[in-house]
C-alpha cells in the first residue's frame, strides 16, 4: 500500500514545508513558458520571471531531496540551456542523462521539421544515487547465449506515443505525460516504499504510477479543477497502464531451443509486463504467431505455449 498526498498550492511554497533531505525522487514537469492553457498564466511569464522561479523551485527541490536521491526534469527547448545551468553550475548537482522522449506523433511543420520529441534532464544530489536498472530492463531482440536475456538497458531514447483522445485514460488536461514514461523513471530511481514528490502534477500521472507500483507520493497542483481530475483518477481500477514502450512487448528471435524458449517465456511476464496486463494477450498472440511456424506445430494451442 502506498501513501499518495495531493496537495492544491503553488510548488515553491509547498515544497519550502518539505523537510530537508526526506524526498527519494522528483518528477518535475513545469510549464514551458509555452503559453499553453493551465487554466490560470502559469505558461505565460516574461523571461526574467519564468527564470527566477525556476531557480527558485529547483534550488528548494535540491535541498529535499535525499544524498541518494534523484530529479528528472522535464524541459521546453527555449530554457533548456538556462535550467542545465541552474542545475550543474549553480546548483552543483551531479548530471546523470539528458533523455530524448520521442512521441512519434505532434503537430507538423512545413518550413523546417516537424518536432517529434521533448528533454528530459536527469541529475542526482550526489554521486551515490540509487539506480536499478533491473527493474527498468527491455527485451532483447535476439535470444543469444551470450546476451543477458534478463534485458537490455533501455538507453537515453524513450519511445512513448501521446495518450491518444480514444485511450480510455486520456485526461481533460493539455499536457497529459504516458504512464510508462513516468513508469521508467520511478521504477529506475525509486525503492519500494520511498518517497516521490511531482511539483507539477497535472492530472496526476505521476501519483498514479506511484499508487501502482508502492512508492509513496506527494503531488503539488495549483488548478483545483486538475487536483479534482487527479482525486478521481487515482480512484478508478487498474487494469495496466495506459501507454509501454515498443520493445516490452517483442518477442525475442532464434528462442528456437524448445527448452530455452521455455524458460525465458516463463519469465518475460514477471520481468517485462508486470504493471501491464492489459498487453499480455497481445504478447501471446505474437509468441504463437513466431513459433507456431518456426516450429511446425499449427495445431499448439495459446494455453500450450504458455504453460507447455
Ligand atoms: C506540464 S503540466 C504537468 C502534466 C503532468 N505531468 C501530467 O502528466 O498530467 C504542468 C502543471 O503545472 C501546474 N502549475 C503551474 N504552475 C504551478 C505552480 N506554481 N505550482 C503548482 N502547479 C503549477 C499547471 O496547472 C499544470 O497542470
Amino acid at each position: 500500500m502506498s501513501n499518495i498526498e495531493i496537495i492544491c498550492g503553488d510548488s515553491l511554497s509547498e515544497i519550502q514545508k518539505i523537510s530537508d533531505e526526506s524526498v527519494d525522487l522528483i518528477i518535475a514537469d513545469p510549464p514551458y513558458n509555452l503559453g499553453k492553457e493551465y487554466g490560470n498564466s502559469s505558461d505565460r511569464q516574461n523571461f526574467d520571471e519564468y527564470l527566477n522561479f525556476a531557480k527558485r523551485w529547483i534550488a528548494e527541490s535540491k535541498r529535499v531531496l535525499r544524498s541518494t536521491g534523484t530529479i528528472y526534469v522535464f524541459v521546453g527547448f527555449r530554457m533548456i540551456s538556462y535550467v542545465y545551468q541552474i542545475l550543474e553550475s549553480d546548483l552543483n548537482m551531479n548530471f546523470v542523462n539528458w533523455i530524448c522522449w520521442h512521441y512519434t506523433q505532434g503537430i507538423g511543420k512545413t518550413r523546417g521539421f516537424s518536432p517529434r520529441h521533448d528533454d528530459i534532464l536527469m541529475f542526482s544530489k550526489s554521486r551515490n544515487y540509487y539506480f536499478n536498472l533491473d527493474a527498468v530492463r527491455v527485451p532483447q531482440k535476439y535470444y543469444r547465449s551470450i546476451n543477458n536475456m534478463r534485458g537490455a538497458n533501455p538507453g537515453d531514447v524513450w519511445e512513448f506515443s501521446h495518450i491518444h483522445y480514444c485511450n480510455e485514460n486520456r485526461q481533460e488536461h493539455p499536457t497529459q505525460k504516458p504512464e510508462g514514461l513516468i513508469e521508467r523513471m520511478v521504477l529506475a530511481s525509486s525503492a519500494i516504499g520511498g518517497l516521490v514528490l511531482d511539483p507539477f502534477a497535472g492530472s496526476g500521472t505521476t501519483p498514479r504510477v506511484c499508487q501502482q507500483t508502492n512508492r509513496n507520493c506527494t503531488g503539488i497542483e495549483i488548478n483545483p479543477d486538475y487536483v479534482s481530475m487527479i482525486k478521481s483518477r487515482l480512484s478508478k481500477p487498474f487494469i495496466g497502464f495506459d501507454s509501454i514502450d515498443p520493445r516490452m512487448e517483442r518477442v525475442p528471435n532464434d528462442l528456437n531451443d524448445p527448452q530455452v524458449r521455455k524458460e525465458y517465456l516463463e519469465n518475460h511476464v514477471n520481468w517485462f509486463l508486470e504493471n501491464h496486463p492489459n498487453q499480455e494477450q497481445q504478447f501471446w498472440l505474437d509468441v504463437v504467431h513466431k513459433y507456431n511456424k518456426a516450429n511446425d506445430a499449427p495445431q499448439q494451442t495459446l494455453f500450450e505455449i504458455k504453460y507447455d
